[in-house]
């Protein structure tokens, strides 16, 4: 059988923890969606020129080199932010699309006959756009102040002199950039389950997705 996981929500909510344990646990292949719109931003930064730049943007996004998506630059809060100049661009979301369902629509991920067929993959507009008839959607946030203390934490952690206040903006920011755009807002499905993860552990989260899988994949 053939499983998408598609799992959508603002920035520091979880997603990407979450995909990873998910992938991990039912064998299927992952996609960061929100690498391939970063790496595009970055693209178009490191030419000098601001990425909500159209034309820029979209030739960045056609012409996307896959080795862009393992370079640290993209996991900077520049790259986040130019991330989401680019993603508010039709044009740049269209060149993006084919390339996220022929992954969705990927053979299964290991070859000894245990793994499904299928994906999951994250970003925003996953359940809503890219993969809109997944079997399962969930939709990971958080509050504002929730988000935004881990990525203060995570950046602390790196060692990267963070300022709570700077990040908790950047993070209103590109939100509201995400939530208000005219093509693919941030937004849950209506057939997702929204888990709000503010108050979880990571641990919590998983177990509360995965009794919701393994409900569906049963029926
Ligand atoms: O992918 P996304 O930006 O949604 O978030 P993430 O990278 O999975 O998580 C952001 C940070 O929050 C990481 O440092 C996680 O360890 C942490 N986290 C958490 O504290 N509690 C959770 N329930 C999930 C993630
Ligand atoms: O890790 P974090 O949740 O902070 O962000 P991300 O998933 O890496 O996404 C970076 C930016 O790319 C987001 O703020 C969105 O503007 C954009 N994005 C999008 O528009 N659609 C997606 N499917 C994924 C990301």
């Amino acid at each position: 059988m053939s499983l998408i996981i598609a799992l959508d929500g603002p920035a520091a909510a979880g997603k990407g923890t979450l995909a990873r344990r998910l992938a991990g646990h039912y064998r299927l292949a992952y996609l960061d969606t929100g690498a391939l719109y970063r790496a595009v931003g970055v693209a178009v930064m490191r030419q000098g020129i601001d990425p909500a730049q159209e034309s820029a943007a979209v030739a960045a996004a056609e012409s996307l080199s896959p080795s862009l998506l393992n370079d640290p630059e993209i996991r900077t809060e520049a790259g986040g932010q130019a991330a989401s100049k680019v993603a508010a661009i039709p044009a740049v979301r269209a060149a993006l699309l084919d390339w996220q369902r022929r992954f969705a629509a990927q053979p299964p991920a290991a070859t000894d006959g245990q793994a499904m067929a299928g994906a999951i993959l994250d970003g925003r507009d996953i359940g809503t756009v890219v993969c809109p008839d997944a079997p399962i959607k969930l939709f990971i946030t958080a509050s504002m102040e929730a988000r935004a203390q881990r990525r203060f934490k995570e950046l602390q952690e790196k060692g990267a002199g963070a300022i709570y206040a700077r990040v908790l903006q950047d993070m209103q920011e590109r939100d509201a950039r995400d939530q208000e755009r005219a093509v693919a807002p941030l937004t849950a499905a209506p057939d997702a389950l929204v888990i709000d993860t503010s108050a979880m552990t990571a641990d919590e989260v998983f177990d509360q997705a995965i009794t919701y899988i393994d409900r569906i994949l049963a029926a």
